[in-house]
């Protein structure tokens, strides 16, 4: 028999968001993004250059450099718990422990370099 208690996702991304406040206006850099992952499943998430894949993770995260990032949208629940609305400091103990991200390239991920930038008037971003 079935057990009648359905457990949530490992992780549920429900219509993320986010957006970067730029001098040229807003860029979306994910615009709706929504997926589950379960347990012992792996997701593979691919995309062209710029699609928002690091975007992606780094706002599960939340690691996205606020400002000029910021998550416009959404939903992100890790085992049913919503990480947009937990405190820095709850935060700081989900990240390392539940939740954990490998950098793509951890020797110039913060260091800026070029990047793609697609302005929008979507209206969940706002104005810049
Ligand atoms: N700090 C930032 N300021 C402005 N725009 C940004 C910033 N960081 C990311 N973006 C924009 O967000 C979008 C998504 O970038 P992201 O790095 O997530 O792409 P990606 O899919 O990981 O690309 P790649 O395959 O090259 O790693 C891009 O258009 C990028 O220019
Ligand atoms: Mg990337």
């Amino acid at each position: 028999m079935a057990d009648a208690t359905i457990a949530p996702p490992a992780l549920d991304i429900d219509d993320l968001t986010v957006c970067f406040d730029t001098q040229e206006g807003v860029a979306v850099a994910v615009d709706g993004m929504s997926f589950s992952v379960g347990r012992q499943e792996t997701l593979g998430i691919v995309g062209e250059s710029g699609c928002g894949k690091s975007v992606t993770a780094l706002s599960v995260l939340r690691l996205v450099p606020t400002p000029p990032g910021r998550i416009a949208g959404g939903r992100v629940l890790l085992d049913g718990r919503d990480l947009l609305a937990l405190s820095e400091a709850e935060m700081r103990r989900v990240r390392g422990n539940a939740i954990s991200m490998i950098f793509q390239d951890p020797m110039t991920t913060s260091a800026g370099g070029s990047r793609r930038i697609r302005i929008s008037s979507r209206a969940g971003c706002g104005s810049a």
